[in-house]
């Protein structure tokens, strides 16, 4: 699947991401910048922080376990209601096109 990953400066970003993985390590294993992932995805950091596309945010949804929920909360850019901890989203076929953009910061 493709994920188009958008910086905070307008910068685009489109790359193959296998399924199963998650969006931040897509983006970290493609050297996109904007995403940090500290914590490895252990949902334990919140430096995967990212803004879902309003056109995505139905099909990739609200966050479902309360850790990332909490963790969102410490973000360190202003959180927004599409945002949500990219490690925390795993890559399938039926988000193909996925567009994200990342905050400004992740510290
Ligand atoms: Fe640490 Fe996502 S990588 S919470």
């Amino acid at each position: 699947p493709k994920v188009t990953y958008i910086e905070s400066n307008g910068t685009e970003h489109t790359v193959d991401v296998a399924e199963g993985e998650n969006v931040m390590r897509g983006a970290l294993y493609n050297g996109i910048p904007g995403i940090e992932g500290e914590c490895g995805g252990a949902c334990s950091c919140a430096t995967c922080h990212v803004y879902i596309a309003p056109a995505w945010w139905e099909k990739v949804g609200a966050p479902e376990n309360e850790a990332e929920t909490e963790l969102l909360e410490g973000a360190a850019a202003p959180v927004k209601a599409e945002s949500r901890l990219s490690c925390q989203i795993e890559v399938t076929s039926q988000l193909d096109g996925l567009v994200v953009h990342m905050p400004e910061t992740q510290y």
